[in-house]
C-alpha cells in the first residue's frame, strides 16, 4: 500500500499532539484508511529547538515552502497559526493540488470563503474541525448531523482560556493575572493571549459556527465582541449570589432569516447545563427548529484534544482520496445575510449601580426604565460596608439592545447615579 505523505506546518502544542497521535495510533489509522500515514516534512521557526516529541531532524525545515512545494506530499496540516502569510501558503498548496487540514480559526474566520472557493476550484479538501472548540466535533455536527434541521440558536463557551480563568476566579478566588499565566503555560492561550481575553478568539469561532449553522456568510465584523478583562471578582460574586455563573458566551441566533452574533461575558442561570461547564472545557448548545435542544461538551484546547480533531480531519481527507471525492464537501453559504438591527436584538440584562443613598433615587431610576419601555424582573438594594453609596442590582426582562443603550446613556446624565458599575447580558 502506497503511504500517504503528510507535510506539517508547525510543531508547537498542536503539532506535537499530531505527531504523537499519528505515530501512537498508526495501526488503527492505517487500518481505517488503507495506507500507512507518514509525516514527511515539518516546518518550524527554529530547527535547533529542543522538542518534546522525537522527530527525525532531517524532516525539519524552517521554510514552509519546502513542505508546500514537495511533490511527494499529499496533505498539508497547518498548525502554525498566522493569517496573511499563512493564507498565501495555503492557497499555493491548494494550487498545487494538496489537501489542507488546519486548526487556524483566525485564518478561517477571515479568509475561509476565499480558501474554500479555491479548494472547490482545485477539487481539494479543506477541513478545519479543530478550529472551533478543540476536541469537540462541532463543525462536522453542524454540517452533517444538522443538515436536515433549521438551526435557530447556537450558544457556546468556545474559548478554553477564558473559561479556565473565570472558573478559577469563581471557584478558588484566584487572581486574573495568575490564572492567565497558568493557561499560557498549559498551552491553552493564543500566542497573543489578548485575543483570548478580549473575546476575539471566541468571535472568530462564532463567525465560523454562524456561517455553518445559518448557511450565510457571517464575517468577523458582524460579531459584536466584549471580552473578560473588565470582569471583577466582585461581579462573579454577585452573579453567584443571584444564582448565576459568569461565562464568556458566544451567542448566534436567528428569527426568520435575521441573525445576530455576539460574544460577551454573560450571567448564565446555574440551572442551565452550560453554567456547569468549567475549566478548559468548552460546550456548544445548539437549538434546532425540529430537534430542539442539544449540547456538545469536551475539552476546548490543549495538545491531544486539539490534535484528535486535526487527525480525524486527516483521516477524512485520506478516505475521500481513496474514494476520489475530495473537494465535494465544502459548505459554501447560500443564503443572503440579514443582520438584526439593535431594535430586534432582545435579551435580559443585569445592571449594578452605585447611587446616592437618599430618598427618591430609586423612583428616578425606575422612571428611566419606564420611559424607554424596559420592564424589570427584580430590583434589589443591598448594603456594602466598603461603599458609602447604595448599591442597586437590577435584572430586566427581555429588552431590546437599542432601548438598553438609551437607558444607560440616560443614566450617565443622572447626578444621583454615581457609577454604572457593571452591565451583563443574562441567559438561561
Ligand atoms: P504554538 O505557538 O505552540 O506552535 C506554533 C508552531 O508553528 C511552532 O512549532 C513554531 O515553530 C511554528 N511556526 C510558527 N510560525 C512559523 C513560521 N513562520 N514558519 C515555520 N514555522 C512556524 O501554537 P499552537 O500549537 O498552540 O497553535 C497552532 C494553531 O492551532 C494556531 O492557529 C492556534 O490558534 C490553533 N489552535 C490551538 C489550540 C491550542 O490548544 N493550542 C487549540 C485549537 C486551535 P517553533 O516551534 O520553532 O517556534
Ligand atoms: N486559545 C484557544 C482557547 C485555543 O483557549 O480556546 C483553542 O482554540
Amino acid at each position: 500500500m502506497k503511504p500517504i505523505k503528510v507535510g506539517l506546518l508547525g510543531l508547537g502544542t498542536v503539532g506535537t499532539g499530531v505527531v504523537r497521535i499519528v505515530e501512537g495510533h498508526q495501526e488503527d489509522l492505517s487500518s481505517q484508511v488503507g495506507s500507512p500515514i507518514i509525516i514527511e516534512k515539518i516546518a518550524v521557526k527554529n530547527t535547533e529547538k529542543e522538542r518534546s516529541v522525537a522527530v527525525d531532524n532531517a524532516k525539519l525545515t524552517d521554510n514552509p515552502l519546502d513542505v508546500i512545494r514537495d511533490p511527494e506530499i499529499d496533505v498539508v496540516v497547518e498548525v502554525m497559526g498566522g493569517i496573511e502569510q499563512t493564507k498565501e501558503y495555503i492557497l499555493e498548496a491548494l494550487d498545487r493540488g494538496k489537501h489542507i487540514v488546519t486548526a487556524n480559526k483566525d485564518l478561517m474566520a477571515l479568509h475561509g470563503a476565499e480558501i474554500l472557493a479555491k479548494a472547490q476550484e482545485k477539487q481539494c479538501d479543506v477541513f478545519y474541525e479543530a478550529s472551533v472548540a478543540g476536541g469537540i466535533p462541532i463543525i462536522r455536527t453542524l454540517i452533517e448531523g444538522f443538515s436536515s434541521d433549521r438551526i435557530m440558536k447556537i450558544m457556546g463557551i468556545v474559548n478554553g482560556t477564558t473559561n479556565f480563568i473565570l472558573t478559577k476566579m469563581s471557584q478558588e478566588g484566584a487572581s486574573y493575572e495568575d490564572v492567565l499565566a497558568e493557561a499560557q503555560q498549559l498551552g491553552y492561550a493564543e500566542a497573543d493571549p489578548t485575543s483570548d481575553v478580549e473575546g476575539l478568539d471566541a468571535a472568530r469561532k462564532m463567525a465560523i459556527l454562524g456561517t455553518l449553522g445559518f448557511r450565510t456568510n457571517v464575517e468577523l465584523k458582524d460579531v459584536s465582541v466584549k471580552g473578560i478583562s473588565q470582569v471583577s471578582k466582585e461581579d462573579i460574586l454577585y452573579a453567584k449570589r443571584l444564582g448565576y455563573e459568569m461565562k464568556l458566551l458566544g451567542i448566534a441566533d436567528r428569527e426568520d432569516e435575521q441573525v445576530s452574533i455576539s460574544v460577551q461575558p454573560t450571567m448564565v442561570r446555574t440551572s442551565h447545563p452550560i453554567a456547569s461547564v468549567n475549566g478548559v472545557f468548552n460546550a456548544v448548545y445548539v437549538y434546532g427548529e425540529a430537534v430542539g435542544e442539544t449540547m456538545f461538551y469536551g475539552p476546548g484546547a490543549g495538545e491531544l484534544p486539539t490534535a484528535t480533531s486535526v487527525v480525524a480531519d486527516l483521516v477524512a481527507v485520506i478516505k475521500n482520496l481513496k474514494l476520489g471525492v475530495n473537494g465535494l464537501k465544502a459548505i459554501v453559504p447560500y443564503k443572503a445575510k440579514k443582520l438584526k438591527s439593535d431594535e430586534q436584538i432582545n435579551y435580559k440584562n443585569f445592571i449594578l449601580l452605585h447611587v446616592a443613598d437618599k430618598a427618591g433615587v430609586l423612583a428616578q431610576i425606575t422612571q428611566v426604565f419606564a420611559e424607554y419601555g424596559v420592564s424589570l424582573e427584580s430590583v434589589v438594594q443591598q448594603p456594602n460596608d466598603q461603599n458609602p453609596d447604595a448599591e442597586i442590582i437590577i435584572v430586566t426582562h427581555n429588552a431590546s439592545k437599542a432601548s438598553m443603550d438609551k437607558v444607560l446613556s440616560h443614566f450617565e446624565s443622572l447626578e444621583a447615579i454615581r457609577r454604572i458599575k457593571s452591565v451583563y447580558r443574562v441567559e438561561g
